[in-house]
């Protein structure tokens, strides 16, 4: 497949030198991405909020570092950190074809997130994101381009290849990865923002209940790759697709139920193909299914729209309109906070995408 933007021929630039950042968020995909193929490419579309408090900050200063090739350091929370960093080389390394200028430069990469590492929140959408938004910056201010916009859709393009959520999060409010009729403008290559959403869905909120901060047994990357031989993949495609549009429909009416259903069954079905995949595994713990089971009785008992998902991980997503806060509130504090580990929860909510930090 050939790439989608122009890629800029930096030789004759006079920028040497140069710093950028960005905060980029974390985000909820409430129909998953789960099966690719080829290069990142999506078995299906997906479509997520784009979340606000749960971030990573990166920053990136440049210099040109001629006939070296790519040179780097990475520091994660002020800490070398050699796994991360060898794994954004081989990342960068990459996609020198689409950014030649990475071919010249040394890069000094600070990053941080706002959650703590150890609370088994999926990083890598956030901190892929930041690093493909400083990336895409620092080729347009070496090619010195008109334009000082970063093209969003190029960003996400590589932020897909770094981790196929991580095209979902450069996008304000709600974002949608994958071809589907449904979406005006869909690609298997980057991600765009969802139109004609009523307002309820603007100011959702997502409360992430820790259930566990272990590391997963099951990485999302080994995970995709079990549906190859999965035997339900072929009829979860097709049931993922539906779902968009279905949920095309849903953020359109404003009928809150019937996205909680959705989400709910979205997050059952991720994990039942988890369940059925050979070898088989289970991510989520005990605390996970008795979360599940308060929720279903709260609702039933009190008819307040209180929902959760799930992502791959034991931890809860409680989603809900901004009208019911403080009743999950009390709900979160009274019933739910036992089940996590040491009373963690991290209150997030919609958000607008990126924000530059220099
Ligand atoms: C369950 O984006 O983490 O969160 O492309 O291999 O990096 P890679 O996978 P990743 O998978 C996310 C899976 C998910 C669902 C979703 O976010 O859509």
């Amino acid at each position: 497949m050939s790439y989608p933007f122009e890629i800029h021929n930096q030789s004759s630039s006079s920028i040497n030198e140069g710093r950028v950042g960005w905060r980029c968020p974390s985000n909820i995909a409430i129909v998953k991405y789960w099966g690719k193929h080829g290069r990142q490419l999506p078995r299906n579309a997906s479509l997520s909020f784009t979340l606000s408090n749960a971030y990573t900050d990166t920053y990136i200063s440049y210099r040109k570092n001629k006939n070296i090739g790519l040179g780097l350091s990475f520091l994660f929370e002020n800490e070398p950190n050699k796994p991360f960093e060898d794994k954004i080389r081989s990342f960068l390394e990459s996609v020198i074809e689409y950014f030649p200028v990475l071919g010249q430069l040394h890069l000094d990469i600070s990053s941080s997130n706002s959650f703590p590492h150890s609370s088994g929140i999926a990083s890598s959408a956030s901190a892929m994101a930041a690093i493909a938004m400083c990336i895409c910056e620092i080729d347009q201010q070496i090619a010195e381009t008109e334009s000082t916009q970063v093209d969003i859709k190029k960003v996400s393009y590589l932020a897909r290849l770094g981790s196929g959520s991580a095209s979902r999060s450069l996008v304000p409010l709600l974002g949608a990865w994958g071809e589907h009729d449904a979406i005006e403008g869909s690609s298997d290559l980057f991600a765009v923002d969802v139109s004609n959403v009523h307002d309820v869905f603007k100011t959702f909120h997502d409360d992430i209940l820790i259930v566990s901060a272990a590391e997963k047994s099951v990485s999302s990357t080994a995970g995709h790759a079990l549906m190859d031989g999965n035997i339900y993949s072929e009829a979860r495609y097709k049931q993922a697709n539906d779902r968009i549009t279905q949920l095309k429909e849903i953020l359109k009416s404003g009928d809150v139920d019937a996205f909680g259903k959705l989400a709910e069954d979205e997050a059952m079905t991720l994990h039942a193909l988890m369940m059925c995949s050979d070898p088989s595994y289970v991510l989520m713990e005990p605390g996970t299914l008795d979360m599940i089971r308060e929720i279903r009785e709260f609702r039933q008992k009190t008819g307040t729209p209180i929902y959760f998902t799930l992502d791959a991980g034991p931890n809860i997503h409680l989603l809900y309109p901004d009208s019911v806060t403080k009743e999950a509130e009390d709900f979160v504090t009274k019933t739910l906070l036992p089940y996590t580990a040491n009373g963690r929860v991290i209150k997030d909510k919609v958000g607008n995408g990126p924000q530059t930090l220099v």
